[in-house]
C-alpha cells in the first residue's frame, strides 16, 4: 500500500459524506474515486474530495486500481447487488454500511460470498464507537455490573429525515425500521449479552410520521413507535422502546445494563444541529442556526452503597462537526483504517451485521403476526 490509503465512495449522500470527512481528519488519507447516481449529491461531495474521480456506474469504479477500499453508503436496499458485485470480482477491503441487506436470504448469500473472500470485510456499525456507549462496553466488559441479565436500550428521537428519492419511506427499501435503524441497538445488545438471540417479541405501528405523505400514491409504511423484548440463548434479555415522534427529547439514546452488582446507563444526545433547529433544508440539513450543545453521560447506580455516579463523556468538536453520530464515524475509520495498515482486525463481522438483521426482520414479522417469532424461523 502506498504513503496514503486510497477510499472509493459508494453513495456519497448524508452518510457518504460523513464518510469522507471522517475518513479527511485521518491524516494520510485519500478519497480517490466516488459514485453517485444522483448529480445534485455529486455536486455537495465533490468539494470534499476534490481529487476523486467521478464515477458514472459503480461498476467502472470498481475496476478503479486507484483504490484500497470501497465504503458503501448507498441506500439499504442496494447493498446487496453492490457487494455481490465486488465479492464476485475483487479482493480489496469493504466497509459496508448497515444493514447488510435488507432480507435474511441476501444476508445470508453475503455471508457465503464473504467466506472465501481475501480481503477485509467490516459492517459499519457506528454506535458501538460513540465514546459514551464505548466506555458502557469497556465497564461492563470489566464486570462493573456482573454478569449482565437484563438490556434495555430506549431510543426516542425525531423523525427519519428526508433522504435522496425518499428511499426510506418504504419497508421494501429499509427492511423495516427495526432493520434500518435499530439493527444498531440489536448489534449493541449481541455485544453486551455476548451471545445470539433465540426469540424476538414486539409490538409497533406507523402511528404519527408521515401520514399526510404520498408517494406514486402510496402512504409510507415504515412503523414509527414499537416495543420489542428479545431472549438469547443464556437466558438473557433485552429491550428496546423506540418513538420516533420524539424531538423534544434532551437525550436520544439511553442504554442500561444490569446485573446482579448493579445498573450501568448510558445517555446519548441526537445531532446538535437538529436540536432546536427549526430551520432545515428538506434534506434536513441545517441552514445556519446551531442548536444547543449537550454532552452525553454515563451513571452508574450500584446496589450498595446507594447513590448513583455521573459523568460527563465529552466529544471533540471537530469530531461533532463531522457527522450526526457523536464523533462514532471517526472512531470506526481509525479502527478500519487500522486493519487496512495490517494493524488490527475486523471488529464488526458480516455475520454481526446479518444477526442484527435477523433480529430486526424477526421483530417486523413479530408486529405483523401478533407472535413471537424464533430467529431459527428466518
Ligand atoms: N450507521 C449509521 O449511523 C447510519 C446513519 C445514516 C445512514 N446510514 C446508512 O447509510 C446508507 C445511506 O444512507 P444516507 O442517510 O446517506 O441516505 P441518502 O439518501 O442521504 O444517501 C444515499 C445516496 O445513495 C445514492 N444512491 C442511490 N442508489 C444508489 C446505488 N444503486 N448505488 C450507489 N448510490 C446510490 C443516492 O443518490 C444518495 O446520494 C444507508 O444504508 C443507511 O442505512 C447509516
Amino acid at each position: 500500500m502506498s504513503s496514503k490509503v486510497k477510499y472509493a465512495i459508494i453513495g456519497s449522500g448524508m452518510m457518504g459524506r460523513e464518510h469522507i470527512q471522517n475518513i479527511s481528519l485521518l491524516g494520510d488519507t485519500e478519497v480517490t474515486a466516488l459514485f453517485d447516481p444522483d448529480d445534485h449529491q455529486l455536486s455537495l461531495s465533490i468539494p470534499l474530495a476534490p481529487q476523486a474521480t467521478i464515477y458514472k456506474d459503480f461498476r467502472d469504479l470498481i475496476k478503479d486500481t486507484n483504490v484500497d477500499a470501497f465504503v458503501i453508503a448507498s441506500p439499504n436496499h442496494t447493498h446487496v447487488e453492490i457487494l455481490k458485485e465486488i465479492l464476485a470480482n475483487d479482493s480489496r477491503a469493504i466497509l459496508a454500511e448497515k444493514p447488510l441487506c435488507t432480507k435474511a436470504e441476501d444476508c445470508r448469500a453475503i455471508a457465503e460470498l464473504a467466506d472465501s473472500y481475501k480481503a477485509p470485510i467490516w459492517v459499519a456499525m457506528e454506535y458501538r464507537y460513540m465514546p459514551a456507549v464505548t466506555e458502557l462496553l469497556n465497564r461492563v466488559r470489566a464486570g462493573t455490573v456482573g454478569d449482565p441479565k437484563m438490556i434495555a436500550v430506549q431510543e426516542h428521537r425525531f423523525p427519519f429525515l428526508t433522504k435522496v428519492g425518499d428511499w426510506n419511506r418504504f419497508n421494501i427499501n429499509t427492511g423495516g425500521t427495526l432493520v434500518e435503524k435499530c439493527c444498531h441497538f440489536f448489534d449493541l445488545m449481541r455485544l453486551i449479552a455476548d451471545d445470539n438471540a433465540v426469540r424476538v417479541y414486539a409490538s409497533g405501528a406507523p402511528d404519527v410520521n408521515f401520514l399526510d405523505e404520498s408517494y406514486e400514491g402510496k402512504t409510507p409504511d415504515i412503523i414509527d413507535n414499537a416495543f420489542v423484548i428479545i431472549d438469547f440463548a443464556s437466558g438473557k434479555r433485552a429491550s428496546l422502546s423506540l418513538c420516533m415522534f420524539c424531538d423534544g427529547s434532551y437525550f436520544q439514546e439511553e442504554i442500561s445494563v444490569l446485573g446482579a452488582k448493579g445498573k450501568l446507563e448510558c445517555r446519548v444526545p441526537g445531532p446538535d444541529r437538529l436540536w432546536a433547529v427549526d430551520n432545515l433544508d428538506d434534506l434536513g440539513h441545517s441552514t445556519g442556526f446551531t442548536g444547543e450543545h449537550r454532552e452525553s453521560e454515563i451513571v452508574f447506580s450500584p446496589r450498595s452503597p446507594k447513590g448513583p455516579i455521573r459523568e460527563t463523556v465529552r466529544v471533540d468538536t471537530s469530531l461533532q462537526l463531522a457527522g450526526d453520530h457523536q464523533g462514532s464515524t471517526f472512531y470506526q475509520h481509525q479502527r478500519f483504517h487500522d486493519v487496512l495498515r495490517g494493524k488490527g482486525k475486523v471488529e464488526v463481522t458480516v455475520d454481526d451485521g446479518l444477526q442484527a438483521v435477523l433480529i430486526g426482520l424477526a421483530a417486523e414479522q413479530s408486529i405483523r403476526e401478533h407472535r413471537a417469532i424464533e430467529i431459527k424461523e428466518l
